[in-house]
């Protein structure tokens, strides 16, 4: 099986995942009184394991539900040297380059991987990492905040998957990389 590397995340229309004050409960500012997982469940049936960075990490660990991933969790620090004792069987620290750190996961058998938070996927595009993105845009705009996209080194080219809308207000595109 190929190695893969997706983002399945939901951005503001002015392109943040997180608000200024680090916020994300936009993420439910348009009703869905029937749960609608918009493609969340199927996504994450064919990946292997959860790449994110410590602050995805952290926003996770403060929710007051129960651990959300079935999937083996890999965190990206240089701060932190442990995960914290309430969630040592929940996640994995790992450190290095990414390629090291890809090598790491990969040794373990997990080939598909879900890369989740705005740095983490960042540092991931900047190496032309990132192989596939399912965007999920919200109809509002937060002013500031934690932007999805950064600076890259070059451009990346992508070509569109899929294009669906869900609740009849919420955009999601499928992107996939092209011209490698
Ligand atoms: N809208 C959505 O769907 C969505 C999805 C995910 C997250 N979020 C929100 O977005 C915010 C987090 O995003 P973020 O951009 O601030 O951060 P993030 O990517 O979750 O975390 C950034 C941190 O990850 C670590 N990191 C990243 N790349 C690394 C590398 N190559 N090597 C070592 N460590 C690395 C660093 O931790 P250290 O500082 O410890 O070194 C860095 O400060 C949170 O508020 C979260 O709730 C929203």
């Amino acid at each position: 099986m190929n190695n893969k590397n997706s983002v399945f995340i939901a951005t503001s229309l002015d392109g943040y995942i997180a608000d200024k004050n680090g916020g994300i409960n936009w993420l439910n500012s348009v009703p869905n009184p029937n749960n609608d997982d918009m493609g969340y469940i199927e996504f994450t049936s064919n990946i292997d394991a959860l790449v994110m960075g410590r602050k995805t990490f952290e926003t996770v660990m403060g929710f007051d539900v129960p651990w959300p991933y079935e999937k083996p969790v890999f965190v990206l620090s240089n701060s932190l040297n442990e995960i914290p004792n309430s969630h040592k069987d929940k996640a994995v620290l790992v450190k290095g380059t990414l390629t090291e750190v890809l090598e790491q996961i990969h040794s373990k058998g997990y080939k598909r991987l879900y890369i989740d938070g705005g740095t983490t996927i960042n540092n991931f595009l900047k190496k032309d990492l990132i192989d596939e993105m399912i965007i999920t845009t919200i109809p509002i705009l937060l002013g500031g905040g934690s932007s999805l996209f950064g600076d890259l080194p070059s451009e990346l080219n992508f070509e569109l998957v899929e294009s669906k809308v869900f609740l009849n207000q919420l955009v999601q595109n499928h992107y996939k990389r092209k011209n490698r």
